[in-house]
């Protein structure tokens, strides 16, 4: 099974650049191609939030217009720059989202490794959290099948990535959920968004792990007191590949855009 986790989208309408310097339309254009072009191709792509830069219902309309010509089942997952309702408005609600509650959290079982998403989103707030109710589904769901290879999805890390701008918009209750993750081995993997990088820790007896942006990048900062800043290295995206027989999980970091090559190991 192979999963494209897509991330940080930050889609905007027409002109109203992200930061006022990215044009994430293009780039978000040139990432679907890519995704269709891969051989093999994914059996999912799942999106880890901040789908829209404003969470507006015309920058929703625009991403669902930008995410049509995927060939490829697609989920959806909030991050901090999204909105519920715009979100719903603009999709219609896609069947796989749950039909009530407050939080947009629902399991996938139609694949040999099961995808649980986590809604981490705090309205109006760049952190995320998860808590009590949030928590209790999740120790619902992974009760219905302990034993199923499972993949976490979420969009705010559980983990501290010594990026001091981005860990003071981490998410709460991280202690709660790696205290529940470590009951269940068959999570193979945490995987969330927010940081647009690739950072990886072992973490509550598992790896968890951020993905890259499709578009902007936050830049690699460690020093404390310092402004959020961003840069334009290459967009990229996870690539995770199951293999059931192995019961082994690999991930790729896959870069979007036109470089030169490739060449032939020959002279
Ligand atoms: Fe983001
Ligand atoms: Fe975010």
């Amino acid at each position: 099974m192979i999963i494209a986790q897509i991330s940080d989208l930050h889609v905007h309408v027409e002109g109203n650049y992200a930061y006022g310097v990215v044009n994430t339309i293009p780039m978000i254009r040139q990432a679907v191609e890519h995704l269709n072009q891969l051989d093999p191709r994914p059996d999912v792509v799942v999106a880890t939030g901040d789908l829209t830069h404003h969470g507006e219902r015309a920058e929703y309309e625009m991403l669902r217009h930008l995410l049509a010509p995927l060939e490829i089942p697609l989920y959806l997952l909030p991050g901090n720059h999204d909105r519920q309702q715009p979100l719903y408005h603009a999709f219609g609600k896609p069947a796989y989202m749950p039909a009530e509650g407050s939080y947009l959290q629902y399991a996938v079982d139609d694949y040999p490794v099961r995808l649980i998403m986590l809604d981490t989103v705090v309205a109006g707030e760049a952190g995320g959290e998860l808590d009590e109710s949030r928590l209790a589904w999740l120790r619902e769901q992974l009760a219905i099948a302990p034993t199923t290879p499972t993949f976490l999805f979420l969009h705010h890390p559980p983990f501290k990535t010594n990026i001091p701008t981005m860990d003071c918009i981490g998410l709460a209750g991280s202690k709660d959920l790696a205290e529940i993750v470590l009951q269940y081995p068959a999570i193979k993997r945490v995987a969330a968004g927010h940081l647009h990088r690739p950072i990886y820790t072992q973490w509550a007896g598992t790896i968890a792990s951020t993905a890259p942006s499709l578009v902007h990048q936050v830049l690699l900062d460690m020093r404390p007191d310092t402004p959020g800043q961003f840069v334009m290295e290459p967009p990229a995206y996870q690539l995770h590949l199951w293999d059931d027989e192995a019961q082994e999980l690999v991930s790729h970091t896959v870069y979007v855009g036109d470089y030169p090559g490739p060449y032939l190991f020959v002279h």
